[in-house]
């Protein structure tokens, strides 16, 4: 029979790569957790409407990449392409907004794309995002970009860059358009083109044609037009930036490819990557809420890309050892009930410890012991439970020593308990 496979062009983990993920996941949850943000899970699907106003109709992802379906009573519903827009919703929802603020929250899970796939380009892919909504403020930009600064930092990741910009607030937009629009007007453009630019004229500075890249290569820049409340945050934040040593540039034609974002915005690259190479990214988005039906508040935040960090930690020769974490691997000879209830004994005082199943001899036992990557192993066999001691040994070193049932969960959690002390 034909063997069924992944759908086309989705990204999807198993062992021992899993563990990486898991990893980076973790990690990057991690230091969004230390800033205060909480976690709030919420649908992989939403109202079709809700991605169309949030995201914005100019955008690649609303016209041509969303996973748009009708349900079993007629909705039209789609698969999320990014997560700011569903956080938005259930903040209006449910009413985070009329409580202290500002709301600062984080989410993990997977996000749906109908792209071309390619190396790092995924239609199932997964992020961690972080937002912090209802304050105004430059510094919460900060704290945004450096949440996840730490956590490349903490991945051991060098070979990124951050790239900063200012979108400017709706003054300075309000100028700047009316410039950029007759600019347009006077370059010859085909008529889908064209229509795009109606939606939004900064999408052109994302077009990749040579020759729309050459006409707008003379386009004037909204950086110049910023207002003087505009320029004084986005110095405001650069000020910062360096004061917690974190490396920028600024990049006065940065185009984020989703209409919501004002004020800064920004992207982190990994040099190693080749095209697909944002292993993030994220700004301001002060219209966002109104404009979904909410409070005039303001928000920040960010998308990190998961598959794409652990590409940079493959990239950049970041693998982890491949270990297991297991704390004990448990060889039973001819007593696989008697294994299994000491299995079971010790994970209830929280140690970490699989066992072989089956009718193994002593060889191939010691074989899955050695595979398992366990730091210690037992043989579990009738002289063991008669003399109730069993040898524990270190599978490293190959040191043993006897230590009696009763007390093996003590020992095992002193000695996991000294694990750090000998890194
Ligand atoms: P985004 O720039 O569209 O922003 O996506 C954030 C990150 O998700 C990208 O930098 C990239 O690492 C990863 N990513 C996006 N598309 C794919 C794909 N097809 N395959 C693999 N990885 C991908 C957002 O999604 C915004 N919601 C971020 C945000 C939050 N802005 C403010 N708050």
């Amino acid at each position: 029979m034909a063997k069924f496979q992944a759908p086309k062009g989705v990204s999807e983990y198993v062992p021992d790569r899993s563990s990486h993920f898991d990893y980076v996941r973790s990690t990057l949850i991690n230091s969004a957790q230390v800033a205060g943000y909480q976690l709030v899970e919420l649908p992989v699907f939403e109202d079709t409407e809700l991605f169309a106003r949030g995201v914005g109709e100019s955008t690649d992802v609303v016209r041509k990449e969303m996973y748009t379906f009708e349900d079993r009573g007629g909705r039209s519903i789609t698969l999320r392409p990014e997560g700011t827009a569903g956080v938005m919703r259930a903040v209006i929802e449910h009413n985070l907004d009329r409580g202290q603020l500002p709301v600062k929250v984080y989410y993990s899970g997977a996000f749906f794309r109908a792209e071309r796939p390619q190396a790092g380009r995924y239609r199932q892919f997964y992020q961690v995002g972080i937002e912090a909504i209802g304050l105004a403020d430059p510094r919460i930009d900060v704290e945004v970009i450096a949440v996840a600064d730490r956590a490349f930092k903490e991945l051991g990741l060098k070979n990124y860059r951050l790239e900063i910009t200012s979108l400017g607030d709706s003054a300075t937009r309000e100028s700047y358009l009316v410039e950029l629009r007759a600019f347009i007007a006077g370059i010859e453009i085909d008529a889908e083109t064209r229509e795009r630019a109606n939606l939004n004229p900064l999408r052109l500075f994302d077009d990749k044609r040579p020759e729309i890249r050459e006409a707008m290569s003379k386009a004037p820049i909204l950086m110049d037009y910023l207002t003087p409340e505009s320029a004084a945050d986005f110095a405001k934040v650069q000020e910062l930036l360096t004061a917690l040593n974190i490396d920028f540039v600024v990049n006065n034609r940065m185009v984020r490819g989703l209409d919501y974002y004002t004020g800064t915005a920004f992207e982190f690259a990994h040099t190693d990557l080749g095209a697909q190479s944002a292993i993030g990214g994220g700004g301001r988005y002060d219209g966002l809420m109104a404009q979904l039906g909410g409070q005039e508040l303001s928000g920040v935040g960010f998308g990190l890309g998961i598959d794409r960090i652990l590409l940079a930690r493959e990239a950049e020769g970041l693998l982890l050892p491949a270990e297991s974490g297991l704390d004990l691997y448990i060889v039973p000879l001819g007593v696989g009930d008697a294994a299994l209830l000491l299995a079971e004994e010790l994970r209830n005082r929280g140690i970490k410890v699989d066992l072989a199943f089956g009718d193994k001899a002593l060889k191939g036992g010691m074989k899955s012991a050695d595979k398992s990557g366990a730091r210690y192993s037992i043989v579990l066999g009738a002289d063991e439970l008669a003399s109730g001691v069993v040898h524990l040994k270190e599978m490293q070193t190959g040191e043993s020593s006897s230590v009696t049932l009763g007390a093996l969960a003590n020992e095992l959690i002193e000695r996991i308990s000294n694990y750090g002390e000998h890194l």
